[in-house]
């Protein structure tokens, strides 16, 4: 069983939803994917944040998008049936609202309004393919510290192409952007590691081995600029 819980770093994922709302409140799909999710504390927990703070009307256009490499946790996540030590951690006011007694004792269910929010599929973050490429947030948290240096990059450049402008992704806090691909996001909140897509222009084109984006020059040789100010190499492959 993975390591994770309930309200785990419930405070960055609370900093995200506050950074988000004014703009996901103009959306009429609002999609976000929980990539590395295990057995779905972190992607209830999300639901249920965003339960508190949206509006019926707002709540209602909420998709999230469940992922991990590991298949055996779809059952539980569609279930939502967990452990009443599990739930221990929630809030009580949260945990009474969101949780009912299950036909087995000792165990809980998440509400079916929660549930009907929150899909599973098997997805390797490293096949570099997003399940979608229109996401309004993306969390991971607490998988690429697996993945070497190359990899966690190639994953970076994947969440860029997964969110739609404007997007957020979210990661623990000892995941910062690597400076390798710090020109594709800009921290969004100054004391959590939650960042906003930054539009790459279309004259930066993307190197279709390594996915790296790289500077191409207008004809007439000018340069372009990524930030209006240098016309410095993007990032490297
Ligand atoms: C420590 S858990 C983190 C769970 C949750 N995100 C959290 O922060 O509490 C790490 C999860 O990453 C998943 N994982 C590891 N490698 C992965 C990969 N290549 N693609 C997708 N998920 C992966 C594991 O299966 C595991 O469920």
């Amino acid at each position: 069983m993975a390591f994770t819980f309930f309200f785990r770093d419930a405070q960055t994922l609370e900093l995200l939803v506050e950074e988000a709302l004014p703009t996901l409140c103009g959306q009429a799909f609002i999609r976000i994917w929980d990539a590395g999710c295990a057995h779905g504390p972190e992607c209830y927990t999300l639901a249920m944040l965003l339960r508190e703070k949206m509006s019926d009307y707002v709540f209602h256009n909420v998709r999230i998008h469940a992922t991990d490499v590991d298949r055996q946790f779809g059952p539980q996540i569609t279930s939502g049936i967990y452990a009443q030590q599990e739930v221990q951690r929630i809030p009580p006011p949260i945990r009474e609202r969101y949780f009912r007694p299950a036909m087995d004792p000792g165990r809980v269910q998440v509400t079916e309004e929660i549930r009907a929010k929150v899909s599973f599929s098997e997805h390797d973050l490293l096949s570099l393919t997003p399940p979608r490429e229109d996401f309004s947030l993306i969390i991971c948290k607490n998988v690429l510290l697996h993945f070497d240096e190359a990899q966690r990059l190639d994953v970076f450049r994947m969440f860029h192409r997964a969110l739609r402008p404007g997007g957020l992704l979210a990661t623990e806090h000892t995941q910062k952007i690597p400076a390798a691909v710090g020109p594709l996001f800009q921290q969004a909140v100054s004391n959590a590691q939650i960042y906003r897509k930054i539009e790459i222009p279309s004259a930066l084109e993307r190197d279709p081995s390594s996915g790296a984006t790289r500077r191409v020059d207008l004809p007439g040789g000018r340069p372009v600029s990524p930030c209006g100010c240098n016309s410095q190499v993007l990032s490297g492959g």
